[in-house]
């Protein structure tokens, strides 16, 4: 994998915004999968402006969820259909009709997950995936000890995601619903390109187990050391307790201005 150290979350934005700019310019209708939380939003913000500029058309751009809360209804401020409209296609200029994601309030969820892997291949599959990573080194919401080659399903929260989550429920971890959809870590491996964000101290050890530990299912974003195209961008703050960081800003300084990550 390639790990990238940036100045700070707003440099971090820009870098994952051009990559997906330019996966646009060659690809027009690829599709971006997106994640929730607080650290992909200076992507979006940076891409919103590019959009803005005339510098990147997203007209034919299609969007995919990764994860969705289970039975929150879908114009519920927080489920994170609603959270995608508001912080991705209104901003993006992307039509409701190109995003698709897992029906939360479906009476079989099960179904409703292998609907969506369904749905995901027979688009083509994602060509670029953004991932946040959990305290406990979750992706999407695979937490500790998911499978690795786990398909679309329904899981538990842990209580520490739960906390983590509250801010977005008034602070209050009661209304953080239990159970979520989340694209399984097989099928988030079936992304063309896997780029995870990591911004603040708050993830500095789940950034070093995921690069730097070993691939184990104790930390899910692990598995992104078995994909062949997988980039992690990480603040200096998130690469704090890397071993290997100076050999990363060595080789990120030494990359040749074409390749991109
Ligand atoms: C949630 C989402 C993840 C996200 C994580 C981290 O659990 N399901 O996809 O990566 O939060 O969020 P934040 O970026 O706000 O720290």
């Amino acid at each position: 994998m390639e790990v990238v150290i940036v100045p700070d979350a707003k440099a971090g934005g820009e870098l994952v915004a051009d990559a997906m700019a330019q996966l646009l310019r060659r690809k027009p209708d690829a599709l971006l999968g997106v994640a929730t939380g607080s650290t992909p939003l200076p992507v979006y913000q940076a891409l919103a402006a590019q959009v803005c500029s005339g510098a990147v058309d997203t007209s034919r751009a299609r969007v995919a969820q990764l994860d969705e809360y289970v039975g929150l209804p879908a114009d519920h401020p927080e489920s994170y259909r609603s959270v995608l409209r508001r912080e991705v296609l209104e901003p993006l200029g992307i039509a409701p009709a190109s995003f698709m994601g897992p029906d939360g309030t479906a009476e079989d969820v099960q179904a409703a997950c292998d609907a969506y892997d369904r749905q995901l291949g027979e688009a083509g599959g994602v060509d670029l995936q953004l991932l946040g990573i959990g305290t406990d080194g979750h992706i999407g919401f695979n937490e500790p000890c998911s499978s690795l080659v786990s398909r679309t399903r329904i899981k538990t929260l842990t209580e520490q995601t739960r906390k983590d989550n509250a801010r977005f429920f008034d602070g209050d971890v009661e209304q953080v619903p239990h159970h979520v959809i989340t694209q399984g870590i097989g099928t988030i491996l079936e992304a063309r390109h896997l780029v995870l964000l990591a911004t603040g101290a708050g993830k500095a050890d789940a950034v070093a187990a995921t690069v730097e530990g070993p691939v184990a299912a104790v930390c899910p974003a692990s598995a992104l050391q078995m994909h062949p195209h997988a980039t992690v961008v990480v603040d200096e703050a998130a690469a704090a307790k890397l071993e290997h960081a100076d050999y990363f800003r060595y080789t990120f300084a030494h990359k040749p201005d074409w390749q991109g990550i």
